[in-house]
């Protein structure tokens, strides 16, 4: 999934915004957006809208923002959207691949109860939220076959340090968190899950969110989250390796399929050995899956 549209979970009207946005996923949010005294009634709303929108024949993915395992509001916000079936659960605030082991146990009983597939709702965690998270990273390999996705954070992370700001003057990211950034990269790959990266929350600000997507891609993260509808076309676009891309992977892989026993090929002038195999590879499985 390239794109990832967060939306309050308590507004009706950007819920059925959300849902033509062209998001290949939607972060129903019952966490940060959603203040205090509308929980309850944002998780009413959005196990509705998980009823409904499941019904749609084209839909993005659904998964819900839930609120953090030491809130004391996790398994509320559980009971009441379990029966809406949502494809995923974003959990904000994660410590490591203990807190996904936590979830899936929880996730495990309200699909028992929910008469849903067992194992079948999948986990993207936003692992860098504190400073303590960012030393949990390693831990989610190996934490849970339901782990689909890592993203990170800074607005949350900046608090937990105190900073006075997570961006420069030209609005790029201050350094410590280009490292949670980079590790956060590192930690999915290491898991065998989707890195994504994180919002840009100056969503009039198109130039410098495009520029934000062409770093991320280059680097290896395959979507971004996005907090605003005009987000979602550009992560699109920029996540979607172009067709010259493609067909040159596809000739790649061919090209070592047609010559088992060599190790190194030359191909347009460029020498070809293992990492470009892979890197070809890579790219195939991600087209091949649609979302
Ligand atoms: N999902 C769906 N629809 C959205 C949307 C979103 N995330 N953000 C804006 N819209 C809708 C607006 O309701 C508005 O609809 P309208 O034309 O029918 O009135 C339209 O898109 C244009 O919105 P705009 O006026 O440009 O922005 P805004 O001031 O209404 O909203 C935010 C700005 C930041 C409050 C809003 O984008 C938002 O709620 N984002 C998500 C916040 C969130 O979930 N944060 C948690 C993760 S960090
Ligand atoms: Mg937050």
């Amino acid at each position: 999934m390239r794109s990832q549209l967060f939306v309050p979970g308590d507004s009706e009207k950007k819920l059925a915004k959300g849902l033509d946005a062209g998001a290949d996923c939607l972060f129903v949010d019952l966490e940060d957006s959603v203040a205090n005294a509308n929980k309850p009634a944002a998780r009413a709303m959005t196990r509705q809208f998980l009823a409904s929108a499941r019904k749609a024949e084209r839909r993005p993915l659904l998964y819900v923002r839930v609120n953090a395992l030491d809130t004391g509001l996790t398994d509320a916000d559980l009971d009441a959207i379990m029966p809406g079936a949502p494809d995923g659960i974003l959990l904000p605030k994660a410590q490591g691949g203990a807190d996904v082991q936590h979830l899936a146990a929880k996730l495990a009983v309200r699909e028992a109860e929910n008469d849903l597939p067992d194992g079948g709702t999948r986990i993207c965690c936003v692992a860098t939220e504190t400073a303590s998270a960012v030393f949990g990273l390693a831990s989610y390999r190996s934490s849970s076959r339901r782990l689909a996705a890592l993203t990170w954070g800074a607005e949350d992370l900046s608090a937990d340090l105190g900073a006075e700001t997570n961006r420069l003057a030209d609005g790029a990211h201050a350094p410590v968190y280009i490292l949670a950034r980079n590790m956060t990269l590192l930690a999915a790959v290491s898991a065998g899950v989707q890195p994504i990266d994180t919002v840009y929350p100056n969503f009039r600000d198109e130039a410098g969110f495009r520029r934000e997507c062409i770093e991320a891609r280059r680097d290896g993260f395959t979507g971004k989250m996005a907090i605003h509808p005009a987000q979602v076309p550009i992560i699109n676009e920029i996540f979607t390796p172009p067709a010259e891309e493609i067909e040159r992977a596809r000739k790649i892989v061919k090209a070592f399929a047609d010559n088992p026993a060599a190790g190194v090929i030359g191909m347009d002038g460029e020498m070809l050995d293992k990492p470009h195999l892979e890197r070809a590879r890579k790219l195939l499985a991600r087209i091949s899956v649609a979302r």
